[in-house]
């Protein structure tokens, strides 16, 4: 069985859409201006009763925001929990749109807003409701698995949802009761997953424009000129990346592991935000990104999401003030979601 390949306009379209992302240009400021825009986030936030939950790979200054406002910056999944049970009646979410829904999803009650509509996700992008539901209809003797990075719809038509954190214990677990699974959108993450399982899992064939850029040679190049560094790789990673790893793990499990191993030298094959975290909760340590061109190649990504980094300072301000993107999913396909995401957050926990 063939996993189904996104057609060559579905992966032009994407990429259509990734450069029209990096094209926002974000206005330069001065470090007055920008505390200013810091304080009037702090105190617009406050005022509107409204808490920011941020992923490791926005903003450094959105990250610091999150944090010194009583908000969170953390993984896909932490991100989840958290919106679920802060008090807030506002939820806003600086990171791309299945993050916002997802928030939606969990939390109808609140007010969910979103730093930027426009910021979604190649992985999202590359798995369209109609056809995976289609793929599925082929295949109804299979759990559906779907990874966190994908619409309400998509959640909607699933048994399961899972982030990158607790996708290798969920898979095993379900395979050893004898079953066999769809998994969807990220070949490369499913890949990984079959292989450290054994699971019987048919994969859709989408990727992310970001991890899939990082190449092993150049990798094993820096490597040499760096015996004593430690690897650490999101397993979003093409497999001869990960092959080369110390640590394959979500963000999360990469930054404890940077705090945990014995090493004052790491190279990190991810989105390059979440280095902040990285040398902010271990300073002293050393940390590059890991290269994503061969020799004599132009990056392309540069281990960017573009729609991560359309998140900023005034567009929180303006969203804050105009509350104009509110998350709105169709009641009967919130439900539905809201089912296998429910059972992440109780796996999650569970696995604590
Ligand atoms: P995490 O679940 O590890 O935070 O990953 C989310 C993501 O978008 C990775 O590219
Ligand atoms: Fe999606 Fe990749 Fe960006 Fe994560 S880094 S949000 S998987 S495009």
């Amino acid at each position: 069985m063939r996993m189904p390949q996104l057609s060559q306009s579905d992966s032009i379209s994407i990429a259509d859409k990734a450069r029209q992302a990096r094209s926002v240009t974000h206005e330069t400021l001065t470090s007055t201006e920008r505390q200013s825009l810091r304080q009037q986030s702090g105190e617009l936030l406050a005022h509107e009763d409204a808490v920011l939950v941020a992923h490791y790979y926005v903003d450094s200054e959105l990250q610091e925001l999150a944090e010194e406002t009583g908000g969170c910056v953390a993984d896909s999944l932490e991100m989840a929990r958290f919106g679920l049970t802060h008090p807030a009646s506002t939820v806003v979410v600086a990171g791309v749109r299945f993050m916002g829904e997802t928030a939606k999803i969990l939390s109808p009650e609140k007010q969910v807003l979103v730093v930027e509509p426009q910021a979604e996700c190649s992985l999202d992008l590359g798995c369209p409701s109609a056809a995976f539901s289609a793929f599925c209809d082929q295949h109804p003797e299979r759990t559906i698995v779907v990874y966190a990075n994908t619409s309400a719809e998509v959640k909607a038509r699933a048994d399961w949802v899972v982030t990158s954190s607790i996708a290798v214990d969920l898979v095993a677990d379900l395979a050893a009761k004898g079953e066999k699974m769809i998994w969807a959108p990220d070949r490369y993450l499913g890949d990984y997953v079959k292989r450290q399982t054994g699971a019987d899992l048919l994969l859709w064939g989408g990727s992310c424009i970001v991890h899939e850029e990082f190449k092993a040679e150049v990798l094993l190049n820096l490597k040499h000129q760096h015996p004593e560094a430690k690897v650490l790789v999101h397993p979003e990673s093409p497999a001869s990346v990960i092959e080369l790893a110390d640590i394959v793990g979500s963000t999360s499990q990469l930054i404890l592991a940077a705090q945990e191993l014995d090493s004052s030298f790491f190279i990190v094959a991810t989105e390059e935000g979440i280095l902040h975290k990285m040398r902010q909760s271990t300073p002293g340590k050393t940390f590059v990104a890991a290269p994503t061109a061969g020799e004599g190649a132009t990056c392309v990504s540069c281990a960017h999401c573009p729609w991560m980094k359309m998140n900023d300072l005034q567009r929180l301000i303006a969203v804050l003030k105009a509350k104009d993107t509110q998350v709105h999913i169709d009641e009967a396909i919130r439900v539905r979601a809201a089912v296998p995401i429910q059972r992440m957050v109780a796996y999650g926990q569970q696995r604590g």
